[in-house]
This record gives C-alpha cells, sequence and structure tokens, in this order.
C-alpha cells in the first residue's frame, strides 16, 4: 500500500501566506510514486494554492465539510462545493468534535457526503485522555470507527482513510507510544474487517496524528497497520514535512 503524509494546516496562514508556503513545498517536496503527499489548507486558501501546485506532486484537502449538498446553510461549506477542488477532506478530527461539538451521527453524514461527492474522507478518531485513563480506549475506538463507517458500501470503501489521532498526543509534546499506536491501529484495522471483511480493511490506509515530525516520523510508520501520518504543527514547516515525505518513501 502506499504510504500517505498528509498534512493539516488547521486554523493557519492567510490566502497569501497559504500561497508562498504551497510554492515552498513545490521546490522542497520530492515526487514518489509511492508516497501520496496532501496538504489540507483552511477553505479560502484551496482555490488558489490548487492553482499553483502540480497535482502529481501534491493532492489537496480540505479540513471538513458539511453534509447536505446546497441549500439554506449559512456559513458551511459542503462536499459539493469542495468537489474539484480539493480530493480529500478530513471528517471528525478531535478539534471538530470537542471544540464545535460535532457528534458521531455528523461524522457519519459528512464520512456519506465526501463519498457522494467524489472526495476520499479521512475519518479521524480517537480517546481523550480521560477514556485512555479509564481502560475505554478500544471501546472508543470501536465506536467512532463503526458508527462513521455504519453506512459506507464495500464497493466505496477504498475510498475510505482512517486517522488515529489519540486527543491527548494533539498539538502536544507528547506523542503516543509505538505499542499503544500499534494496539490502537489493530483496533481499528480489526473493526473495520468485522464489517467489511479483513480482506477488504488490510486495504484501508490507517494513519497515526498527533506530535508527529521528522524527528519520530520513521518510528510511527514501521509500526505495523500504520500507512501514514496526519501532521499539524510540523506540517508547517516546509523542510519538516518533505523529510516527512523522504522518510515514508524509504519506509518499505
Ligand atoms: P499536531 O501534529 O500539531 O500534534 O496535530 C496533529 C493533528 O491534529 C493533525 O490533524
Amino acid at each position: 500500500m502506499k504510504k500517505y503524509i498528509i498534512g493539516n494546516w488547521k486554523m493557519n496562514l492567510n490566502v497569501h501566506e497559504a500561497s508562498l508556503f504551497a510554492a515552498k513545498l513545490a521546490q522542497t517536496v520530492k515526487v514518489h510514486s509511492d508516497v501520496e503527499t496532501v496538504i489540507c489548507p483552511g477553505f479560502l486558501a484551496l482555490e488558489p494554492v490548487s492553482l499553483q501546485i502540480d497535482h502529481r506532486q501534491m493532492k489537496l484537502g480540505a479540513q471538513n465539510c458539511y453534509w447536505r449538498d446546497e441549500g439554506a446553510f449559512t456559513g458551511e461549506v459542503s462536499a459539493r462545493q469542495l468537489c474539484g477542488l480539493a480530493q480529500y477532506v478530513i471528517i471528525g478530527h478531535s478539534e471538530r468534535r470537542h471544540i464545535f461539538g460535532e457528534d458521531d451521527r455528523d461524522t457519519r453524514f459528512k464520512v456519506q457526503a465526501a463519498l457522494r461527492n467524489g472526495i476520499r474522507p479521512i475519518l479521524c478518531v480517537g480517546e481523550t485522555a480521560d477514556e485512555r485513563d479509564a481502560g475505554d480506549t478500544e471501546h472508543v475506538l470501536c465506536d467512532q470507527v463503526a458508527s462513521g463507517l455504519m453506512n459506507v458500501a464495500s464497493g466505496q470503501l477504498g475510498e475510505v482513510v482512517v486517522a488515529y489521532e489519540p486527543v491527548w498526543a494533539i498539538g502536544s509534546t507528547r506523542p503516543a507510544g509505538t505499542t499503544d499506536v500499534a494496539a490502537a491501529t489493530k483496533v481499528i484495522r480489526d473493526e473495520i474487517g468485522r464489517m467489511f471483511g479483513v480482506a477488504a480493511a488490510k486495504t484501508v490506509p490507517i494513519l497515526y496524528g498527533g506530535s508527529v515530525g521528522g524527528s519520530n516520523a520513521e518510528e510511527m510508520l514501521s509500526v505495523d497497520n500504520v500507512n501514514g501520518l496526519l501532521v499539524g504543527r510540523s506540517s508547517l514547516i516546509a523542510s519538516e514535512f518533505a523529510k516527512m515525505v523522504e522518510i515514508a518513501a524509504e519506509i518499505d
């Protein structure tokens, strides 16, 4: 399976800054046929960056979408509106779930909306520190995976990407340990296997996200069941992002 290096720029960079940064990435990131490199700027920067980048080098993702295709939903952006501009969309990121109150139902509908509009959903799942301390990690991950993928048809599974992002590791200085990541990503793949069959589950890329950068990318990418990285802060440093792409290209 290809490796995925996906940069989530979150709510950083204005349109001008995003264009400048995309230009810098274009000079820094190398193309590898076995690495899918994706950048996810804010909505406003999607179009200018799209016109600027070589899509063989980097694909574009959005950070969110609404699940209705159109209508009176002031301030929302639908997957239908993103169609043709973004090839991926991050769904159910912990910041959406915990700051904006998105629940599993929203997440499920958004996965559906992305798929029906030809955009690959990156479904984010992960436990909070409290859930982890209570020994609920497995239960939480199974619930989030089962709920997020509930209405996905077997034929659509090949478009789905899942990201394991433990909430306590995001934006911290505390990445998850590789033993925990191995256990969590196995739980995720097994749950997908229960839903769609073991063979189909093997085709779904599972990414790790949470305080990952050039210095720990290799150990994370070496974990069984980890097929890529979803990167926050380090995706905003061109040399770090390019380094992760190189590491991904070198790992079997
Ligand atoms: P950091 O890499 O900044 O911890 O963020 C991870 C993340 O939330 C990516 O979606």
